[in-house]
């Protein structure tokens, strides 16, 4: 009897130190079989995965011209290229991080754009990837020819002007 109140106790306890930590812990969404946990909404990618990572990218392509003169903005050392490499492939990861359920919008237009995105990045990465400053100045105009056609779609007001 007393063997079995014994049991008892310990396994409410067991129980009482489950459910709280079980509580702290973030829905994980099933998506086809996989698990995974969204880091934060679409506004979250935006400003601290994909913005600053497409800014990399458009500062190290074209030229400024300036009172000096022209000044070609493609990096001129093997570690500026690889610099350019590493955020476009941000770019393009990140068209697949606006993909999952949780943050897509809808399974149509918004699912094209992004796989633009993906797309647009990648083809940024191999510009970068072959120091070819034509062909990053393109995937640049091609990135940001995303970054329009969905905030013209999805996003109202004065966002939309601040941002690409
Ligand atoms: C598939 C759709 C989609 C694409 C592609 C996209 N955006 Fe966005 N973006 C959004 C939405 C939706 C919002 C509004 C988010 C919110 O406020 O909840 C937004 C908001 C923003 C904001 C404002 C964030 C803030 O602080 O409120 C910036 C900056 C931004 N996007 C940059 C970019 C850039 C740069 C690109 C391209 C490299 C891009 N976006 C591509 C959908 C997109």
């Amino acid at each position: 009897m007393k063997q079995g109140k014994l049991a008892l106790a310990a396994l409410l306890l067991t129980l009482a130190g489950c459910s709280p930590s079980e509580q702290a812990v973030a829905p994980v969404q099933q998506a086809a079989g996989n698990s995974f946990k969204l880091s934060g909404d679409v506004k979250h990618i935006m400003q601290w995965v994909l913005d600053p990572a497409a800014d990399s990218v458009w500062d190290s392509a074209g030229s400024i011209i300036t009172a000096a003169g022209t000044r070609e903005l493609a990096p001129t050392t093997d570690e500026g290229w690889l610099a350019v490499e590493h955020n476009a492939a941000v770019v393009a990861a990140s068209g697949n991080l606006l993909l999952m359920p949780g943050r897509a919008v809808d399974d149509q237009g918004w699912q094209n754009i992004a796989q633009g995105l993906v797309d647009a990045g990648l083809l940024a990465q191999a510009a970068a990837k072959n120091q070819d400053s034509d062909a990053l100045f393109d995937a640049g105009g091609q990135i940001y020819r995303v970054c329009k056609s969905c905030h013209s779609v999805y996003v109202q007001g004065d966002e939309a002007e601040e941002s690409p």
